[in-house]
């Protein structure tokens, strides 16, 4: 998969890409740190509740790829803890030869937030990956780090120390994003089984957006700095390769050092679709202060978020939160046609709409149903409705992609007002020691929001439906091929597939 995207300018057709946005606490309207962002597969995506768990002293975890991943593996076992936090991910099925449920991340009991984005190394690092590979890959490592972690520092020791003990199991390199209410963290894991990983830290007055991910100048003294951390060998291996001359007068740089530097890319530029790290991240930095509603903004913008966007996510960390109320905005697939519902950390269930269904599940259009899901199948799926609503709305989208968008934002708005109340009845009802009225509340809330937000969906599909038809717009398909083909543009909003036509609102949302 690494290799097609790499050698694609545009368009990932089938990669693990994703992005993900970092805004420094100084810098949002309400002094929180803000994390927002996407997981970028082909397969369905579901919301999963997990809870915190105690796990028994000899207990394990498989962790790695297999056979069937681009650089084969084989799955091993590492120690679990004896006690695995609360957490939420939007989970998904299908990376080749990663063993299904995959998570890019999401957000822990703790105020932990994670996102996960690849970062290509350079070919020669990857080509040096033994095989068949061990180790803990991506969503391993985002999975350990919202059970394990209470602080985002912790995260990127824990990934530290994973990589050292047992080697990133890779498919080209990647990098997560780990945030708590203080700060943020950027880890690179380096693919080439050289235990090699990097780590910057973002601080109050930064802007990261990953997309991919990327660390530029390093310390050499880094393991005195406060803001950076990495492997041991990180500067010596690049020494010995000859990547990196010590005596030269450039300075230690990782990303051009060890990033996949071909196609004319630099660390914040020549990246993919029709934005730029720093396009994206100048984006974010014209909104200053920076709200919930703007980051939502920004991540459903149709120059990135398309048909490959599995789901949106915005989370913004506070001091002082109590867990139950940690709070996760999450759009059911891609945000661009699908709105974000608040979701708590003591909310207690998930209604079976927003959880897995076999649409675009690993292996679904091979095999008959497990007679144990049954009812949950039988269960309408978000992801499949607002698939349709985007497949509609892109379809002629100078016409539908104001009026959908001016709906999916006065949903949220909505819910934004709500959710004053619901913080309030649910905090006091928690400081008199009443928790489980607390998270009946909360559950309430989030389950009928999400309740309503696919009452929204199946409406405005259907309206859409109508409309594309009796407008004569409707257009079957002319080929022969359903899937799309390797590396070709998938489904998106821009007008004419040209984002220099795409006109950013110049409304306010409060205007609408
Ligand atoms: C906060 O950010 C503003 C710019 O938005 C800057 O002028 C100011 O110095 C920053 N304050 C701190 C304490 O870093
Ligand atoms: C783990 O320990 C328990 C009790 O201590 C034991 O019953 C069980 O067989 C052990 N499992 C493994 C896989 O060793
Ligand atoms: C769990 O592990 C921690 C350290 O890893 C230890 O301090 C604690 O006593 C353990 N608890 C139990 C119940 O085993
Ligand atoms: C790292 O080295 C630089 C100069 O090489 C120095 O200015 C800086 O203070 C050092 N930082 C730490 C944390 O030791």
């Amino acid at each position: 998969m690494l290799r097609n995207l790499v050698s694609l300018s545009l368009f990932t057709a089938t990669a693990s890409a994703s992005y993900a946005f970092y805004v420094g606490k100084n810098l949002t309207k309400d002094g929180s740190v803000m994390v927002g962002g996407t997981g970028e597969e082909v397969s369905s995506h579901w919301l999963q509740l997990f809870p915190a768990k105690d796990h028994a002293a000899n207990a394990t975890v498989s962790v790695g790829v297999t056979e069937d991943a681009e650089i084969p593996g084989e799955i091993i076992e590492i120690p679990q803890v004896n006690h695995t936090f609360r957490y939420l991910s939007m989970e998904y099925s299908d990376f080749l030869g990663f063993p299904a449920p995959l998570t890019n991340g999401g957000l822990n009991e703790k105020g932990v937030a994670v996102r996960d984005v690849w970062a290509s190394n350079r070919d020669d690092l990857v080509a040096m990956t033994p095989t068949p590979q061990r180790g803990v890959q991506y969503s391993d490592l985002a999975r350990l780090v919202m059970e394990r972690a209470s602080t985002a520092r912790e995260g990127v020791e824990l990934i530290g120390r994973l990589v050292e003990e047992y080697s990133e199991a890779t498919y080209g390199g990647n990098t997560h994003l780990i945030a708590d209410k203080d700060e943020g963290w950027v880890v690179w894991e380096m693919a080439g089984g050289q235990k090699l990983w990097a780590a910057e830290r973002l601080g109050k007055n930064d802007i990261r957006v990953l997309y991919p991910g990327y660390i530029q100048e390093f310390p050499l003294n880094f393991t005195d700095h406060p803001d950076y951390m990495g492997s041991p060998n990180i500067v010596s291996f690049a020494v010995d390769q000859g990547w990196w001359d010590p005596d030269g007068s450039k300075p230690f740089n990782i990303f051009e050092v060890y990033g996949y530097t071909g196609d004319g890319r630099s660390a914040r530029e020549g990246g993919f679709k029709y934005m730029s790290q720093k396009q994206l991240e100048d984006a974010t930095r014209a909104m200053v202060p920076v709200t919930e509603e703007n980051m939502m903004e920004r991540v459903r913008d149709p120059r990135i978020a398309d048909d490959q966007a599995g789901y949106g996510q915005v989370v913004s960390l506070h001091e002082g939160t109590p867990s139950s109320l940690l709070r996760i905005w999450i759009a059911p697939t891609g945000s661009l046609a699908a709105p974000f519902v608040p979701w708590w950390l003591g909310v207690q269930k998930v209604i079976p709409e927003f959880g897995l269904h076999r649409y675009l599940y690993d292996r679904a259009s091979g095999t008959f149903l497990n007679t144990d899901y049954q009812l949950q199948e039988a269960s309408v799926f978000a992801g499949r409705i607002f698939k349709r609503l985007l497949y509609y709305m892109c379809s002629a989208p100078e016409t539908l992609h104001p009026v959908v968008t001016q709906m999916l934002e006065g949903f949220e708005k909505e819910s934004a007002k709500d959710i004053q109340w619901v913080e309030a009845a649910a905090s006091e009802l928690l400081s008199k020691g009443e928790d489980d009225a607390a998270h009946s509340l909360l559950t309430y809330y989030s389950n009928s929001r999400a309740e309503k937000a696919l009452a929204l969906g199946q409406t405005t599909a259907a309206a859409l439906d109508g409309f594309i038809k009796l407008s004569g717009n409707w257009k079957g398909p002319e080929g022969s091929d359903i899937n799309s083909p390797s590396g070709k543009e998938t489904v998106n909003c821009l007008i004419g597939h040209n984002p220099d036509k795409w006109e950013p609102k110049t409304r306010s949302r409060s205007e609408l």
